[in-house]
């Protein structure tokens, strides 16, 4: 929908009136580093052109409406009482945002909203990031102006609101890295982020003639949630073994691979052990690929990437028949540089590095061979990379 659109539905909607003014936050492809991110390791992503934006209209009281572009129901929130909103089949994830401002002494102000999410729903590429930042960065917009503080948002903190919302309200143990991109992505860069800290360095993304393809299995993502957080335990066990021989490590990422190969054995039992040795080896493989893309090396970034899936399919176990199908397709189209899950994996996306040239025949032919064997179709997206958070003016 376009700006016009939307401010049009919101007025058949809401009526006329008043100022109404438009939020955005993007989705985000990560290039590489899954999984790493709550093991305080290396994450490298970008922020896409599909995302969340919100038309909005102050009220004069304590009362939210808010409506998706895409589903019937209209829901009501009162700000004074922000409990009872968890179980809302769409508005839960908004709930549990403006109840963390609320713990951080945001002054929250009512207003009528319309949500557009261009974003396919639960496909891997952080649509409920998007969701929490853009209705934090809003908030907090109209919180400083009742409060009369003439300062821009700080979007870490609407990153960091996203992610506790995430797990006190929906209940998984994310980390950092879907938010931080929602919030910080800048253009035609992709974000090397470091979780331990949060320092971070945007590198440009020369793609001259290269493009990146993201391919949706369309997979329903059912125990999606649970296994990402037994992921997580079975990092934190690996971590409290390692810390009887490294005692000084806080978190996996502090283990260098060689220290892995030396100390890992440790680890008695088999699948703990591999669940560590993917994350250290993904990170290693993050700085790596940071450097080649720099260098304009490809090929290695391509290389990376494919090393990368491979891990998550074997050591991680986070990907699947229809993440797999795509992937091993993909690698047989030429042109063709890298392929791999991204996200938390159980279905969602893939992202591919290809010669620009060799797209059409990669839709074409991924995608009959992926229906042919999965009974259904997979999607395709060509994303440029854009901007986190902000005010549509
Ligand atoms: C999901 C989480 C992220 C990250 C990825 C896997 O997208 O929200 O924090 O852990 O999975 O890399």
């Amino acid at each position: 929908m376009t700006q016009t659109e939307l401010k049009q539905e919101f007025i058949k909607l809401y009526g006329e009136g008043g100022d109404i003014r438009l939020f955005h936050s993007p989705g985000r492809v990560n290039l590489i580093g899954e999984h790493t991110d709550y093991n305080g390791g290396f994450v490298f992503p970008a922020a896409l052109s599909m995302g969340t934006t919100i038309a909005l209209r102050k009220r004069d009281d304590n009362i939210v409406r808010m409506k998706a572009t895409d589903l019937p129901d209209m829901v009501t929130i009162d700000l004074s009482d922000l409990s009872g909103y968890k179980d809302l089949f769409w508005g839960n994830y908004q709930a549990g945002v403006l109840d963390e401002l609320k713990k951080d002494g945001y002054t929250l102000v009512g207003c009528d909203m319309l949500y557009d999410d261009t974003l396919p729903h639960g496909g891997g590429l952080s649509s409920s990031a998007a969701i929490q930042v853009s209705t934090a960065l809003t908030f907090a917009t109209l919180a400083k102006e009742a409060e009369g503080k003439d300062e821009p948002v700080d979007m870490v903190a609407m990153a960091k609101i996203g992610q506790r919302s995430e797990h006190n309200y929906i209940g998984v143990k994310c980390g950092i890295m879907d938010q931080f991109a929602s919030a910080m992505g800048k253009k035609n860069h992709a974000i090397f982020l470091r979780c331990s800290d949060l320092s971070y360095e945007l590198v440009p993304m020369e793609m001259d003639g290269y493009t990146l393809i993201i391919s949706n299995t369309n997979k329903k993502r059912g125990l999606a949630d649970s296994k990402y957080n037994e992921r997580r335990s079975e990092c934190e066990e690996g971590l409290r073994i390692l810390q009887t021989v490294l005692p000084d490590i806080k978190t996996l990422s502090d283990v260098s691979l060689d220290d892995f190969n030396k100390y890992g054995k440790v680890i008695e039992n088999e699948v703990v052990y591999r669940r560590v040795r993917h994350v250290i080896s993904e990170n290693d493989r993050v700085l790596k690929s940071v450097e080649a893309l720099k260098s304009g090396d490809m090929k290695t970034f391509g290389a990376l990437m494919n090393a990368s899936h491979d891990s998550l399919r074997d050591d991680y176990e986070v990907t699947g028949i229809e993440l797999d199908t795509l992937v091993s397709e993909a690698r047989n189209i030429p042109g063709v540089i890298g392929s791999r899950m991204t996200g938390a994996g159980f279905g969602g996306c893939t992202v591919t590095l290809a010669e620009t040239s060799a797209t059409e025949e990669f839709i074409e032919k991924v995608g009959k061979a992926y229906e042919a064997k999965i009974g259904y179709a997979a999607s395709f997206y060509l994303s440029t990379i854009e901007d986190g958070g902000h005010e549509i003016f």
